[in-house]
């Protein structure tokens, strides 16, 4: 996610701008810029990596101005790139923003049609020229910015300035974060509280459809049609990196939480409702070169391999594509049967997955045509790719994967869409109803997530366990080896997934009354079965904790514990049985005392063999 830090007031605006920027960081970036207004001169510095640049080239062409806005990238639309950095500047206008335009393609046309200029990939570019288009029609900085914003569809938090009206801030906000911070007549603006909170814990929070005017030592809210409103500010306790934790204790239960806003992300501007269809710009190929591949290869590590699994079940059934799922490690010194005829599709959040890269290069050298599936914007593995879908989670921190899976998950349902869509398999009725399935998935997370006092029940009660089973059929098989590597990894309580079919072939020698067994069993096609699974358990002294679906009275009847999992489809209830279990297993780690963040012998990234 972007970052955004705004200040106007008495000192110079340009290291205030820089520390908040580098407050910000741990949000990700691969691009940063600055914008200083003085004397009504607006003078812009702009590079692409790290703060560091963008230091160097301030020393080399020194900044000056007591109002200023500035920005750290995290590309969306358009690769990450200095044309491409913010602030963007159209006219007299200097614009930086957070969120997602969807509508950005049409309203980029319009104005070309009315002769702007583009210089950016961006859709953020669009809003300067909109903006800068109002203000020479109306005179009105004010006024312009909210007939911009009018035609703005998607999500936003905007630091403005402008050349002509050289002593005034605005900022607005809707879908994305901003803060106002105050300290007597000095402003701070910042897309979260890390950035400013050295300089003042008196907050104002701004909410969705509302913008504020910074004008000579004074602040006005008003609604974006212009309606002023008051705003109470607060005192913020928290400190520094509490603040980047949001109020959270850790990381992994931010991340957690995080998973309703980080799936529409994911989705933003890649619907095509009325096609049944999606848009995913990097994917790089058309319906023809789509049809081409004889088969598609997925390839990942642990979480990643995970998400690959659903991938093949996911794939195979609505596409009627092969879907070989390959565990990159192994992939790689097995010379694998592919050509130019496969479609390589590595998924990692990270990018720099030293198994997953050599699986790519392996790939590579056979000729195999590769789009990755990834979180961090520009890494080894979307660099070396022909396309990438990038997840957009934002940054992941938790060194156990949470938000950066489910929306894995959702880049394959949108893939899937555009594979059937492209072949034929997916008829467009088809594609609008999987559609409106996958928008009503954040709701459904939501709701998942208010299970969490059930589900710390469940870890109370089987706490003192040193082994569990997971056990799913069809798209939950997937989902029950997640939920057993999660449980493995932050509480260090050995556990294991299983196809429910597979019990008797051995593993039901495992049960006895010690060892929770956790069954998926959504309403899908597979529940009956399910059911008999959980039968062979219960007859022979198992503990059966039964996740099926809201509405089902039947299956958790014999189980120990039932949990009522929402219901988003047959596909897309994979997710929220993820959710689900993410949380057990968060459940347990902390009443066990473990670190969720940081477990025993884990990284982030494993950027070695
Ligand atoms: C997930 O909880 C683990 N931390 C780990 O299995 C991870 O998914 C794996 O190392 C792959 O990482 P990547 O997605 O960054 O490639």
């Amino acid at each position: 996610m972007c970052g955004i830090v705004g200040y106007m007031g008495n000192q110079d605006a340009t290291p205030v701008i820089m520390n908040g920027l580098k407050m910000l960081e741990y949000r990700g970036y691969d691009s940063a810029g600055i914008c200083t207004m003085d004397d009504g001169t607006a003078e812009i510095r702009r590079s692409s990596g790290k703060l560091i640049n963008l230091e160097r080239l301030i020393k080399d062409k020194p900044l000056s101005g007591t109002i200023g806005i500035g920005h750290t990238r995290w590309a969306t639309h358009g690769k990450a790139s200095v044309t491409n950095a913010h602030p963007h500047k159209s006219g007299s206008v200097v614009v930086v923003h957070n969120g997602i335009i969807e509508n950005y393609l049409a309203l980029k046309d319009e104005l070309i049609d009315r002769g702007h200029a583009f210089i950016s990939e961006t859709d953020s570019e669009v809003i300067s020229h909109l903006i800068d288009e109002k203000y020479e029609l109306t005179g009105s900085f004010e006024k312009a910015v909210q007939l911009a914003l009018k035609e703005l569809h998607g999500a936003y938090a905007l630091c403005i300035l402008n050349q002509k009206d050289e002593k005034t801030l605005i900022a607005a906000k809707s879908g994305s974060p901003m803060v106002v911070g105050i300290r007597g007549d000095e402003y701070f603006i910042a897309s979260d509280m890390p950035a400013i909170i050295s300089n003042t814990r008196e907050m104002v929070i701004m909410e969705d459809g509302e913008m504020a005017v910074f004008r000579e030592g004074r602040v006005t809210f008003f609604t974006i049609t212009g309606e002023e409103i008051a705003k109470a500010s607060r005192h913020v306790d928290w400190s520094p990196l509490k603040a980047e934790k949001n109020g959270y204790p850790n990381f992994m239960l931010k991340e957690i939480h995080e998973q309703p806003q980080s799936i529409k992300n994911v989705i933003a501007g890649r619907l095509l409702d009325e096609k049944g269809d999606v848009f995913l710009e990097g994917l790089n190929l058309n319906d023809c070169e789509l049809n081409s591949f004889e088969k598609l290869c997925l390839v990942a590590c642990g979480t990643s391999w995970h998400a690959a699994l659903v991938g093949k079940y996911l794939i195979e059934e609505q596409c009627r594509i092969p879907v070989d799922v390959e565990i990159a490690s192994e992939f790689r010194y097995r010379d694998p049967l592919i050509s130019g005829k496969t479609l390589v599709i590595p998924i990692s959040q990270s990018g720099e997955t030293a198994d997953t890269l050599a699986a790519l290069r392996e790939a590579r050298g056979k000729n195999a045509h590769i789009v990755s599936i990834c979180n961090v914007v520009d890494s080894s593995i979307a660099r070396e790719s022909d396309g990438v879908i990038y997840t957009h989670a934002g940054l992941e921190i938790g060194v156990a994967s949470t938000k950066a899976f489910t929306t894995q998950l959702v880049a394959l349902y949108l893939l899937a869409i555009r594979l059937g869509r492209a072949n034929g398999t997916i008829s467009q009725e088809k594609g609008q109803e999987m559609i409106v399935e996958l928008s009503g998935l954040p709701a459904h997370v939501k709701k998942t997530l208010e299970l969490d006092p059930q589900i710390e029940e469940i870890a109370c009660e089987y706490l003192t366990s040193w082994d569990a089973i997971y056990l799913g059929r069809g798209i939950s098989y997937p989902i029950a080896l997640e939920g057993a590597l999660k449980l493995k990894e932050i509480s260090y309580i050995h556990a294991d997934g299983y196809p429910a079919g597979e019990m008797k072939h051995g593993p039901i020698a495992l049960i006895d009354r010690e060892m929770p067994v956790f069954i998926l069993a959504p309403n899908d096609r597979h529940l009956i079965k399910v059911r008999s699974n959980m039968e062979e358990v219960i007859t022979r002294g198992g503990k059966v904790i039964a996740f099926c679906s809201e509405g089902d009275q039947e299956t958790g009847r014999r189980a120990e514990f039932t949990l009522k999992i929402p219901w988003a489809g047959e596909i897309l209830s994979a997710v929220l049985f993820a959710v689900a279990l993410q949380l057990l297993a968060y459940n347990f780690a902390i009443l066990k005392g473990k670190d969720v963040d940081q477990p025993r012998n884990l990284a982030k990234s494993v950027t070695v063999e």
